[in-house]
């Protein structure tokens, strides 16, 4: 795959991860399709920054719940830069904090729609119009292995992400399409929002994990990009970790 002008779609590109994907792969001179979910501010900010970092953009409104939607946006992107060879999944909500027992089946089924569904939706569009080897990266967590009580939604949908990603790597293998996930633990975004506001919060959060700091979303943007590179061109059906350590101590403390 030629590493440089590549057209790349980032789903949730808007904010967090996702912004800072655009804007990594933007650093390689990519076109990146910034789909957004929301009013669109945010986006057009991720898309200066692709601008600024020396790629192209372009915005579209996506909602990767949405079967319609997933194929207007890729259809909109397609007829813009035509079709992708690279697609970064980072659309994802956070966790509802709520036990099985008083979970309502909306706040379940919102959770699998966006994380899990989402995911395949995506895949799906990108996968039957690309035009030869490519790769896809979801943003997974390492709540897809770590569970945690109040986080059956979260943890189901990122689990079974996994195994999403397994199973596409193996049926894409022919064809060339690398298929990967990253699970990033504490990530400073608009999704721990509280840890960005309340520094005391966060330094008792980060004094939880062995490098004693939370990450940062450009580092996660670092391992997509080179993921969905040529220096990757081995790797597929991988859920790399990254989170400072956090997940080695699952067995300590009893
Ligand atoms: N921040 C962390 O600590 C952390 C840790 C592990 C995994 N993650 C994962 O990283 C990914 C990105 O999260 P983030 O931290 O950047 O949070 P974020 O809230 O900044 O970004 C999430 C993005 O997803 C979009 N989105 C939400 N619902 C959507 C929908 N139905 N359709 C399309 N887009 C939708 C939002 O608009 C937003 O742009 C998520 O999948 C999240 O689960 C984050």
């Amino acid at each position: 795959m030629n590493t440089s002008r590549r057209n790349v779609v980032v789903t949730g590109a808007e904010s967090g991860i996702g912004a800072a994907c655009a804007k990594i792969f933007g650093e390689a001179g990519d076109h990146v399709a910034i789909l957004y979910h929301s009013d669109g501010t945010g986006a057009e900010a991720s898309a200066e920054a692709v601008r600024q970092a020396g790629g192209e953009a372009i915005t579209i409104q996506c909602s990767v719940d949405d079967e319609a939607s997933v194929e207007a946006a890729f259809t909109q992107a397609e007829t813009a830069r035509g079709p992708a060879s690279v697609l970064v999944n980072s659309a994802g909500i956070n966790m509802s904090g709520i036990p099985v027992r008083e979970m309502e089946l909306k706040i379940w089924t919102r959770m699998l729609a966006t994380d899990l569904t989402g995911a395949f939706l995506t895949s799906r569009r990108f996968l039957r119009a690309i035009p030869g080897p490519g790769a896809i990266v979801h943003i997974s967590s390492i709540h897809a292995e770590a569970v945690r009580a109040g986080g059956a939604d979260y943890c189901s949908a990122k689990g079974g992400l996994t195994n999403l990603v397994r199973t596409l790597a193996i049926e894409e293998a022919p064809n060339n399409v690398r298929i990967n996930a990253i699970e990033p633990g504490m990530i400073l975004t608009p999704m721990n929002a509280r840890a960005i506001d309340d520094i005391a919060y966060r330094k008792s959060l980060e004094a939880n994990i062995p490098m004693k700091r939370a990450g940062r979303p450009e580092e996660v943007a670092y391992l997509a990009r080179w993921l969905a590179s040529n220096e990757a061109a081995y790797v597929t059906g991988a859920s790399i970790v990254m989170d400072g350590g956090l997940s080695l101590l699952q067995g300590v403390g009893a």
